[in-house]
């Protein structure tokens, strides 16, 4: 690793921040003591603060030099509702609440970045510092932008970074294009005919067309799409039925996500259900509403900016250390949004490998302290690089 000598001297002051972060997790949009201390920290560095946007959201603007470039960094400072399982004297103190997914370790690594920065004005134009609330979910950025982030806080492109477990702690993956999948939603309500389920020709019975449905909905991707994209059609849900034995419900509905990285290819997902949705009701007798909801888009770096921030990387850790072959992974991420308004690169930042249960979500997860000073230095080294001074 080689991170800025400054930031790893301050290495304990960045701990002991993302430990109390770690300790005291908030839900998305009811980030109120994060947001506190976040905006405190900023403005004992002398960066102005905004407050408000999405509620709890932080902004920290830092103008040094009289370019009128300016880059927006983003970090995201919501936790999980899960029960932490980790016993370390940092472990959540809010029951059932809990920083499983790092954004304790993403907003400390920003704000040390913004430390630094601030102290040291070897650059020439404006850092936008943002920390949003409720990545997690309700997307917290969408809801900054609606309110105006980028129109009070103009920026010719927005970065951001996640911790990744299962990449070796000093290392960092970024894609050239597709990062994060889409998250999208959808509800299937199936109406038939209740009946007796002794006499099942007197009805019309939505739970077997559910099943031909569910079958069917398989085939979305296996046949519908090339099989050089890449998509998910999940169904987790299935209700249908009472408590009874003999009866035959009226109504079944299913549900589930889809997952892909174009909007064309949802599109192409969403008409194949309808198709499905219809002639499945219809071989069946049923009627079938297909509800197909759009959650956070695909996350897409742009090519100049993902080159860019590769570069950046290369110099700071090695190219050795800096994957380029990381397939995109089908989760989600609403920096998304960011990066639809906005051109940009989200990077991921090796959090060691994922023993005993530190995986993104895990009751046993934890951020990798050894990587703060490393994920501020390249934050440091991005605005050194694209705010260069003459
Ligand atoms: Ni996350």
């Amino acid at each position: 690793m080689s991170a800025l000598p400054e930031i790893s001297a301050r290495r304990d002051e960045l701990v002991a921040l993302r430990h109390d972060l770690h300790a005291h997790p908030e839900l998305a949009f009811q980030e109120q003591r994060t947001s506190d201390r976040v905006a405190e920290f900023l403005a004992a560095q002398g960066i102005a603060v905004h407050r408000g946007l999405a509620g709890t959201g932080v902004v920290g603007i830092l103008k040094r030099g009289d370019s009128p470039r300016a880059i927006g960094l983003r970090a995201d400072m919501d936790a999980l509702p899960v029960r932490e399982q980790n016993l370390f004297p940092h472990r959540s103190r809010h029951d059932g609440r809990m920083h499983a997914c790092g954004h304790d370790g993403h907003t400390a690594m920003l704000l040390g970045a913004a430390q630094h920065l601030a102290a040291h004005p070897d650059f020439d134009g404006t850092v936008v510092f943002i920390f949003q609330p409720a990545e997690e979910s309700d997307g917290g950025a969408r809801v900054m932008i609606e309110q105006g982030l980028f129109q009070q806080f103009p920026v010719s492109a927005v970065f951001g970074m996640h911790n990744w477990p299962g990449l070796p702690a000093g290392q960092f993956a970024v894609h050239n294009g597709p990062v994060m999948a889409c998250a999208d939603q959808f509800d299937i309500l199936l109406r038939g005919h209740g009946a007796h389920a002794a006499m099942p020709h007197q009805g019309r019975d939505p739970l077997l067309a559910g099943a031909a449905l569910v079958q069917a909905l398989q085939s979305v991707v296996s046949r519908r799409l090339d099989p050089l994209e890449s998509a998910v059609v999940s169904i987790t849900q299935f209700f249908a039925g009472g408590e009874a034995y003999n009866v035959i419900p009226a109504e079944a509905r299913i549900g589930g996500t889809v997952r892909a990285f174009k909007p064309e290819i949802e599109d192409a997902i969403e008409a194949a259900m309808e198709d499905l949705c219809a002639g499945i009701a219809a071989a069946h007798g049923v009627q079938a509403t297909l509800d197909y909801r759009r959650g956070y888009p695909p996350t897409l770096n742009t090519q100049a900016e993902a080159a860019l921030c590769r570069d950046v990387l290369i110099d700071m850790v090695g190219s050795a250390n800096v994957r380029t072959d990381a397939a995109p992974s089908m989760g989600a991420e609403d920096f998304s949004y960011m990066l639809r308004e906005k051109p940009g690169c989200y990077v991921w930042i090796g959090n060691g490998l994922a023993e005993g249960g530190c995986m993104l979500h895990n009751p046993l997860y934890d951020f990798n302290d050894a990587i703060l000073p490393l994920g501020s230095s390249y934050w440091v080294r991005l605005v050194q690089k694209l705010l260069s001074k003459g």
